[in-house]
C-alpha cells in the first residue's frame, strides 16, 4: 500500500477514536466552554504549546536528517548494530522468542494498539489536560514529552542499537500485517533508535499524569494501555528488555523533576523547609543557648528546656523563634519565679525586650535567631498546671513521640498555607490556627492534603485524638488537647476564620497553587477602575485614627471591635454595608466602608404594633400622625403598622460626624478619637495612601484570588 494512503488511514482512525474518547474522558467542565475560554486557555500556555509542538518538529528533522550521518559515522568504530550485540548478552535473544508464539488475531490486536491507540493517546493527554487547565498540572503535562525528548536526545544520537526483528532478521511483524507501513513508520523514528524506549516512555508517562489528575476514569484506562503498549513492543519483537526499562526509568526520572519544580507543594517545602546548613547553624545556636542558660541556673534547682517548634522541628525556615523554657519546681513562689526567670533570660539573650501572654517573658535575639526565654512550673502532668505555659513541655513531648519523621514536612506544609490564607497563630492578628494545632491536625489525619480533604466535614462535633467529649466546649472549632482534656486547643479559630480554611482547602483540591502559600500583593486599582466599579453613587466612607504604641494583642481586638460598631451604626441607620476593612500601619489605623449610598434620599420605613394589638396601636397612631417628622402614614402593611419619617440622618458623612464619638470604640481608641480623627470622604480615598486600600475593599477577595 502507498506511504500516504496508509498515514491517511491511521489518521482517520485516530480521528474516529476521538469522538468516544472525547465523551468518556474530558472532564464535564469543557462542555460548558465556548470560544472565548479556549482562547484565553490557549493564550495562557501558548509558550508550552509552542515548546511541545517543536520537539515534533525537531524529532522528525533528527530522524530525517541527522540520524544517518551520525550513525554512519559511529559504526565505523561500533558496527553497524550499535549496542546491540551488548543489549543481545544480556537477555539472549527473549524478546526474539516471542516469535515462535506469533498468531494473527494477537499480531492484529497489538498492531492495531500500537500504530493507532497508542499515537492516539500520545495526542490526546495533552489535550484533555490543557483543555481541563489546572495550573501546575497542566504545564506538568505540556513539558512531560518535551523534557523526556530532550534526555533520550544524546542516546538517540550517539547510542544506536538496532531493533530486534532486524537484529535477528526476522520479518516485521507491523509490515507482515499492513504491508508498506514502515516506510511511514520510518519518517517518525529509525530502526536503531531502540534506547531508551520513547514508546514505553510515553506509555508510562500517562499513567503518571492520570494518577497525579483527578480523572478517575482515566485512572482505570492508562495502566491498562500502558501495559498493552509494553506487552507490544515485546510480542511484536521490537524492543530489548533493557529499552522497556530505559524507557520506564526516563517516564518516572521526568515525572519526579517535574513535581518537584512545579507542584505547589514541593515549590512550597523547598522554601519553608531548612537545607542541611541551615539546621546544623540553628543547632549550634540551640546548643550554645541551652549551654549558656545551664550555666546561670546551676545549683538552683531549675531545667532548662527546648520547646515549640524548633525542638518538634516543624519550624518554617523564614519565620524561626526559639522557645526555651526555664522550669522552677512547682514550691516556688510566683513572685520568685518570675523575677528569676525574667532576670535569667536577660542575661542569656543578646538583646531584649519584655512581653506579656498570661505572665510576662524575655523576648530578644541569640545568635541570630529570635528567643523567647519563658519560665514555667515543673509539674508532674499538664492536668495539674499552676500556669497555663505548664503545659507547653508537654505538647513538645507527645508531638516528638507521635510525630512520624515525613509528617514534619506535612506540618510546614500546613502552617504555611494557614499563613498565605492568614490564619495562622492563636493571637489577634489571625485568630486562627496555632502551630501545636497544626501538628495535631497531621497527626489526626496524617497528611496536609488528607486534612484538607476534612475540612469542609468538620462541625459542631469536633475533634480529638484521645479519650474525651468535645462537646463541653462552645467555639467554632473544637480539639481536644491530648495532654489536657480540659482544654480546647482551636479556642482561638473564629467563625470567620474556619469558614476562610474551608473555602481555601476546596479551592485548593479543587487547582492547588503556590498562591494559597504564598499569595501575591492586589495589583492597586487606578482611579478610573474604581470609578467604574462603583458607579454612579457615591459609596465609600471612612475615617483614619491615631492609634497608641502597644501591642497589636490588646490593640487589634479592639480595632475589630471599632470596626464592628461603626458597621453597626451606618447599619442601624439605614445604610446598608457591602464592605468594611481595617488597617494598621504604623501609628494610625484606617476603616473603611462600602455602603450601598452614602447619600440616602428616601424616608426612613418606621415598623409599628402588630395592628391587632388595639392598645399599642393607637399609642402609635396618635403618636406619629402629629409628628413633624412624618412623610406618610402611619399605614398598615401586611398586619403591621408603619410610618414613613424623615431620617436623622440622610448622609452617613453626617452620621459618622455626630455619632462616632457616642459609640463604643475600645478603651485605648476612644480617647484617641476624641482628640481628633480624619473624616474621609470618597474623594479623599481617591488618593494615596487610601486608594490602594479601596482596590482591597471594593474587590473583597480571598488572598489566594490575586492573579
Ligand atoms: N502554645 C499553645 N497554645 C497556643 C500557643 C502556644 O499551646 N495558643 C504552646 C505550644 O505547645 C507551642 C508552644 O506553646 O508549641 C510555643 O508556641 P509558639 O512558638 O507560638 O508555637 P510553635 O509550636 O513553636 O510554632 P511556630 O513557632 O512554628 O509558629
Ligand atoms: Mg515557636
Amino acid at each position: 500500500m502507498e506511504t500516504q494512503l496508509i498515514a491517511g488511514i491511521i489518521l482517520g482512525l485516530n480521528l474516529l477514536l476521538f469522538v468516544p474518547f472525547f465523551f468518556l474522558f474530558v472532564p464535564k467542565k469543557v462542555f460548558r466552554y465556548n470560544r472565548q475560554n479556549l482562547f484565553k486557555i490557549l493564550s495562557k500556555y501558548k509558550l508550552y504549546i509552542v515548546v511541545l509542538g517543536s520537539v515534533f518538529i525537531l524529532q522528525s528533522i533528527e530522524v530525517n536528517l541527522v540520524d544517518r550521518p551520525t550513525t554512519t559515522w559511529l559504526m565505523q568504530y561500533i558496527g553497524e548494530d550499535g549496542f546491540a550485540p551488548f543489549f543481545y548478552s544480556i537477555e539472549n535473544g527473549w524478546v526474539a522468542s516471542m516469535a515462535d508464539y506469533w498468531c494473527k488475531p494477537l499480531l492484529y490486536y497489538f498492531v492495531f494498539f500500537y500504530l493507532v491507540v497508542y499515537s492516539f493517546v500520545l495526542w490526546f493527554i495533552p489535550v484533555i489536560f490543557l483543555l481541563n487547565d489546572k495550573e501546575w498540572h497542566t504545564r506538568f503535562v505540556l513539558l512531560f514529552y518535551p523534557m523526556m525528548w530532550a534526555i533520550q536526545l544524546p542516546f538517540l544520537l550517539f547510542f544506536p542499537v538496532t531493533n530486534v526483528y532486524k537484529y535477528f532478521g526476522l520479518q516485521s511483524t507491523l509490515e507482515m500485517i499492513i504491508p508498506g507501513v514502515e516506510a511511514s513508520f520510518y519518517t517518525v523514528t529509525s530502526i536503531n533508535n531502540c534506547f531508551p524506549s520513547l514508546h514505553i516512555g510515553f506509555a508510562v508517562s500517562a499513567v503518571i499524569i492520570a494518577f497525579l489528575s483527578d480523572n478517575k476514569r482515566l485512572k482505570g484506562f492508562t495502566p491498562v494501555f500502558s501495559l498493552s503498549v509494553i506487552l507490544a513492543t515485546i510480542y511484536l519483537v521490537i524492543h530489548w528488555l533493557l529499552d522497556v526499562l530505559g524507557g520506564a526509568l526516563l517516564a518516572l526520572l521526568v515525572g519526579w523533576l517535574l513535581w518537584k519544580k512545579l507542584n505547589p507543594q514541593s515549590i512550597t517545602l523547598s522554601r519553608v523547609k531548612p537545607s542541611r546548613g541551615e539546621v546544623s547553624r540553628l543547632k549550634t545556636a540551640v546548643a550554645l543557648l541551652e549551654d549558656k542558660a545551664k550555666n546561670e541556673v546551676k545549683g538552683k534547682g531549675i531545667e532548662v528546656q527546648l520547646v515549640g517548634s524548633v525542638a518538634k522541628d516543624t519550624y518554617l525556615k523564614d519565620s524561626i523563634d526559639i522557645d526555651l523554657f526555664l522550669l522552677f519546681p512547682p514550691s516556688t513562689d510566683w513572685n520568685e519565679l518570675e523575677a528569676e526567670g525574667l532576670s535569667i533570660g536577660k542575661r542569656v539573650l543578646e538583646k531584649w525586650e519584655l512581653k506579656y501572654a498570661e505572665h510576662p517573658y524575655i523576648h530578644g535575639d541569640f545568635g541570630g535567631y529570635e528567643v523567647d526565654v519563658v519560665p514555667c512550673y515543673k509539674v508532674g502532668s499538664a492536668k495539674n498546671i499552676l500556669s497555663a505555659v505548664d503545659r507547653t513541655p508537654f505538647h513538645t513531648q507527645y508531638i516528638n513521640a507521635a510525630l512520624k519523621r515525613r509528617q514534619r514536612n506535612q506540618v510546614r506544609l500546613l502552617k504555611q498555607f494557614l499563613k498565605g490564607i492568614g490564619i495562622y497563630g492563636a493571637g489577634a492578628e489571625a485568630d486562627g490556627f496555632s502551630g501545636y494545632l497544626c501538628e495535631l491536625l497531621i497527626l489526626r489525619y496524617g497528611s496536609f492534603k488528607k486534612v484538607l480533604d476534612h475540612a469542609p466535614k468538620w462541625s459542631k462535633e469536633g475533634l480529638t485524638l484521645t479519650e474525651g467529649s468535645p462537646s463541653k466546649f462552645d467555639s467554632s472549632l473544637v480539639f481536644i488537647d491530648p495532654v489536657d482534656p480540659n482544654r480546647n486547643v482551636a479556642a482561638a479559630v473564629t467563625g470567620r476564620s474556619l469558614e476562610i480554611f474551608e473555602k481555601a482547602s476546596d479551592a485548593y483540591l479543587e487547582d492547588p497553587s503556590i498562591r494559597f502559600f504564598f499569595p501575591l500583593e492586589p495589583k492597586p486599582l487606578n482611579v478610573e477602575e474604581i470609578r467604574s466599579r462603583l458607579g454612579r453613587e457615591e459609596r465609600l466612607i471612612g475615617f483614619e485614627v491615631k492609634v497608641p504604641v502597644i501591642s497589636s494583642e490588646i490593640l487589634l481586638p479592639q480595632i475589630k471591635k471599632a470596626e464592628r460598631n461603626a458597621r453597626s451604626l451606618l447599619e442601624e441607620n439605614g445604610f446598608n454595608c457591602k464592605h468594611a476593612l481595617h488597617t494598621l500601619a504604623g501609628s494610625k489605623t484606617l476603616f473603611l466602608f462600602e455602603l450601598e449610598s452614602v447619600v440616602l434620599s428616601e424616608p426612613l420605613l418606621h415598623r409599628g404594633p402588630l395592628a391587632k394589638d388595639e392598645e399599642n396601636s393607637k399609642k402609635f397612631t396618635e403618636r406619629w400622625t402629629k409628628n413633624k417628622r412624618t412623610i406618610k402614614g402611619p399605614y398598615v402593611e401586611g398586619k403591621r403598622w408603619v410610618v414613613e419619617i424623615e431620617r436623622e440622618f440622610s448622609n452617613a458623612y453626617d452620621l459618622l460626624n455626630k455619632k462616632l464619638m457616642k459609640i463604643n470604640l475600645g478603651k485605648n481608641i476612644k480617647p484617641q478619637i476624641k482628640e481628633g480623627y480624619d473624616l474621609l470622604r470618597q474623594e479623599d480615598l481617591f488618593k494615596e495612601p487610601y486608594r490602594r486600600f479601596v482596590g482591597k475593599l471594593i474587590e473583597a477577595k480571598y488572598p489566594w484570588e490575586y492573579k
